[in-house]
């Protein structure tokens, strides 16, 4: 009897541990209740970011696009997914919509080039619909570097939340960098206009 209520005890322990752990990870884009979203494990919740650890993640992605404007480059990537997924394909099929649409910038002596990419959902994985033009990437398993924002990224303000979690991340986490690359992953469509969830996320090297 005495051991039975102490297993009980130690169970129920154990659940308000994982509760008051899920409460402090991030929280959850609304977009994934709706949208399939790449699944991770939070790893340590820092001050100002939280690293995650995510599962093999597949993308569909855009050959990188030379633009100034990160605005301009995601916007032209975005078009040509959005077509993917409604259609043009070499399956001629309609591909399930996921969040996030990610845009990876990558510095080549100094002039950025952007990748925009869409999550590919757990049951198109194995065997994605190809695109001329497009291709596949399989994430290992990475971790990440995150801080969330609400808003809209602009190209005034895209330096700024860079420069913020480089900032959360100084001095502590020296393999987390975005003077290579960064990956700005939007979960929201544009025409949504409030309570928008956007990230930054630094790779680990
Ligand atoms: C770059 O982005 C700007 C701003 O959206 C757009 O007007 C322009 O056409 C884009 N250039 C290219 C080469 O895609
Ligand atoms: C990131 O932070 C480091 C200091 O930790 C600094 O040397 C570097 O210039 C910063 N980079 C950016 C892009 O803000």
């Amino acid at each position: 009897m005495a051991s039975t209520s102490k297993f009980q005890f130690s169970v129920l322990i154990y659940l308000l541990l994982v509760l008051f752990f899920l409460s402090v990870e991030g929280k959850l884009p609304q977009s994934c209740k709706k949208y399939e979203c790449p699944t991770y494990n939070v790893v340590e919740a820092g001050n100002g970011f939280e690293i995650r650890k995510y599962d093999s993640p597949v993308w569909i992605s855009t050959p990188p696009i030379q633009n100034k404007s990160f605005v301009g480059a995601t916007r032209n990537g975005f078009i040509r997914l959005f077509n993917y997924a409604r259609g043009k394909n070499k399956k001629k099929k309609q591909i399930k919509l996921t969040a996030p649409v990610t845009s990876e910038v990558s510095f080549n002596g100094g002039k950025p080039s952007i990748v925009v990419s869409f999550f590919v959902a757990l049951e198109n994985q194995n065997n994605p619909a190809l695109a001329d033009g497009l291709r596949v990437q399989r994430w290992k398993s990475k971790f990440v570097a995150v801080k969330q924002f609400g808003g809209f990224v602009t190209d005034s303000n895209v330096g700024r939340i860079v420069a913020s979690l480089n900032a959360s991340l100084a001095g502590t986490k020296p393999s987390f960098s975005s003077t290579k690359s960064f990956i700005i992953a939007q979960y929201d469509p544009p025409f949504k206009l409030f309570d928008r969830v956007n990230e930054v996320w630094f790779l680990s090297e």
